[in-house]
């Protein structure tokens, strides 16, 4: 399972917006697990770091051409279509992302993760916008959270109730301050990749 090969099978299948959220949600996903694993909050039945970096990268490879109404159903065939395959702990990784579209509800943490992350990376990225050097460097965890909880149209396409569900004792029990300031940090540390 060598990153490289997903890497260029998102970046040849996507368009630029999606490679770049899709490289946000790789580093978020990263970011989440290095913070519950340095607190010893890791639950020992999880999967390991690579197949959640791999899940936040192509968890939305299947949202183009033939698939992308079925998106996030159609992994497996659009990963064939670049001779690739993943390990099924990593499909049904991708499916708890889109409950509502997969049926598959979260419930460890590196589902909880993916479905909690997702959206917010819009948000990040929307804050670094304002910014008249557009960097991810100038952004704040405090702006970030002033945006989520006070300016619900500002990056509407952020869903905060999923977001916010980062908090849930039974999934993450992450502190929402906290979890953004996680998935922030992650980004940044990607910054030149994603064009901020
Ligand atoms: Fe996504």
């Amino acid at each position: 399972m060598k990153r490289e090969n997903y890497l260029n099978a998102v970046n040849n299948t996507l368009e630029k917006n999606i490679f770049y959220h899709s490289l946000a949600l790789e580093a978020c996903m990263g970011g989440i697990y290095d913070y519950l694993q340095k607190n010893n909050l890791l639950k020992n039945n999880e999967l390991p770091k690579d197949d959640w970096l791999i899940a936040g990268l192509i968890h939305d490879i299947d949202y183009v051409g033939e698939f992308k109404e079925y998106h996030p159903n159609k992994t497996k065939e659009a990963l064939i279509k670049s001779n690739l395959e993943v390990k099924n702990e990593i499909i049904t990784l991708i499916k708890s992302h889109a409950p509502k579209s997969t049926g598959v509800n979260p419930t460890t943490q590196a589902q909880w993760s993916i479905f909690c992350a997702d959206s917010l990376t819009g948000l990040i990225v929307a804050v670094a916008l304002v910014y008249p050097s557009k960097k991810l460097a100038e952004v704040k965890v405090s702006s970030v959270l002033k945006r989520f909880l006070k300016e619900p149209k500002f990056a509407a396409g952020t869903r905060r109730d999923e977001v916010k569900l980062c908090e849930l004792s039974e999934g993450l029990n992450i502190p929402l301050e906290k979890f953004i300031e996680i998935c922030l940090t992650s980004m940044q540390q990607i910054a030149p990749q994603i064009g901020l």
